[in-house]
């Protein structure tokens, strides 16, 4: 096939708006599915478009040569919801480019990265015919929801997915936009609360002081999850957690300060001062300690100017942020127990659990480790730092129970990227440079 111009085919693939959490955009999930497909079959790989409960799987494949290496290399063409869209220079689904990036949410979470993956294989089957390892593509359209349908899928095609380890560019280099190997990626796990009080809104004056108002009693749930100095109080929070190793605080140490220390994360972060559990530097409380987040809460009266309103009900949807080895089904156990054991009386407490994932966690030592090391710094021309970061991709322990084997993150998204936020970007340096990664980890891997 012809050669394909890297830009003109990441704004084609960054203009389906392929938001996973919203019904309404399923028809433009199968859409980009099969654009996918006719990329990988174009480019000369064996593709194909599985349709699931949910979105579609996207497979492509060389042909097995069993004196060869298996690698899987997996990506996601979902994203998350734009919104909020006034916060967006230009459209979200326009792609726009700038002083040397390319702006439009999926940018670099996770289209650009994907994309850098595929384009490498294409330049190399275009140039010798044949890659030096047997390759599968694995592309799914649920990351941003949790992956609800993928254990099943992967359960289902375990044979002909079978590897020797999973490659995966969707986390983010160190902060200064330093190449860096992640080696360790926080798990989730969502829960929503509901309080839910009198049988209708009251008005406030007749009711008020004389029934519990639900919008109060969920505050006051929310404060108890942790102290003042951000340690959460859920008892048996932090008994499975890990502990850092030697080597592990060293590495972190040395992160922050290549990183340029507490400043340049104030400076991503638009925050005037940092906060955080006490004991441990900004990096390792994002990447090795577990948090209670609250990610929304609603209730009452939301229009324009006020109403004597007591709400019937009031809710807040939380995620816990995980490290190795705490067990997301306990830690959801423990949260409910705590929270119901100081709800007062006068109110329901309606607990729903939501998606979860365990952490996960490799040794960036083992030799696919240095071979990815060796394939980043190849790219960018720097030794890649080593990194814990806070994200999660739930599917990384069940593809390690399921098929078996690790995955390494050699991740391409610039550290001020903006995903799941207005003017998600990716700066266009990275998403050449993982062309030309791709195609030197896949010759270090081969030749192992
Ligand atoms: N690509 C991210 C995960 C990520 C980004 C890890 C940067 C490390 C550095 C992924 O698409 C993501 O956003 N995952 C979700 C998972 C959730 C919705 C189940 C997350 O971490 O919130
Ligand atoms: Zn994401």
């Amino acid at each position: 096939m012809d050669q394909l111009d890297p830009l003109e085919k990441l704004q084609e693939f960054l203009r389906f708006p392929s938001v996973s959490t919203q019904p309404e955009h399923a028809p433009d999930l199968l859409s980009c599915a099969e654009w996918l497909r006719e990329l990988l079959s174009g480019i000369g790989l064996n593709a194909s478009v599985h349709s699931t409960a949910g979105s579609p799987v996207v497979l492509a494949s060389t042909l097995r040569d069993p004196s060869k290496r298996s690698v899987l290399i997996y990506g996601h063409y979902d994203v998350q919801p734009p919104d909020p869209l006034d916060g967006w220079t230009t459209p979200p689904f326009e792609p726009r480019i700038a002083e040397g990036r390319i702006y439009a949410r999926g940018a670099a979470d996770n289209k650009g990265q994907i994309l850098a993956h595929i384009l490498g294989v294409a330049e190399t089957l275009r140039e010798n015919g044949s890659l030096p390892v047997n390759l599968i593509f694995l592309i799914e359209g649920e990351e941003e929801i949790g992956s609800p349908n993928l254990t099943d899928f992967l359960r289902e095609h375990r044979e002909e997915l079978a590897c020797d380890l999973v490659a995966i560019s969707d986390t983010a280099m160190a902060p200064g936009n330093k190449p860096a190997l992640t080696y360790a990626l926080r798990g989730i796990a969502a829960m929503e609360l509901i309080v839910r009080g009198p049988a209708r809104d009251l008005h406030s004056g007749l009711f008020g002081g004389a029934v519990a108002n639900p919008v109060t009693v969920l505050a006051r749930l929310l404060s108890t999850l942790h102290d003042d100095k951000g340690h959460v109080l859920i008892p048996g929070f932090y008994d499975a957690v890990r502990p850092l190793a030697p080597w592990e605080r060293e590495a972190a140490a040395d992160l922050e300060k290549a990183a340029g220390g507490d400043a340049a994360i104030r400076e991503l972060a638009g925050v005037p001062e940092l906060f955080g559990e006490e004991g441990f530097s900004t990096i390792e409380r994002i990447g090795a300690r577990p948090t209670a987040e609250v990610n929304g809460i609603g209730g009452g009266y939301q229009g324009a100017g006020t109403k004597t309103v007591l709400p019937k009900e009031a809710f807040a949807k939380l995620t816990f942020r995980l490290v190795a080895d705490q067990d997301p089904a306990v830690i959801l156990t423990a949260a409910e127990e705590y929270l119901r054991k100081q709800t007062p009386p006068g109110v329901l407490l309606e607990v729903i659990t939501g998606h979860s994932g365990a952490a996960y966690q490799n040794d960036p030592n083992s030799p696919d480790g240095l071979a990815s090391r060796k394939a980043l710094k190849g790219a960018f021309g720097a030794e890649p730092l080593l990194l814990r970061d806070g994200g999660s991709i739930p599917i990384l322990a069940t593809l390690k129970e399921i098929l078996g084997v690790d995955s390494h993150l050699l991740g391409l998204a610039n550290p001020d990227s903006r995903i799941h936020s207005p003017d998600e970007n990716m700066l266009i340096e990275n998403f050449l440079g993982g062309i030309r990664m791709n195609r030197i980890l896949l010759e270090g891997l081969g030749k192992r």
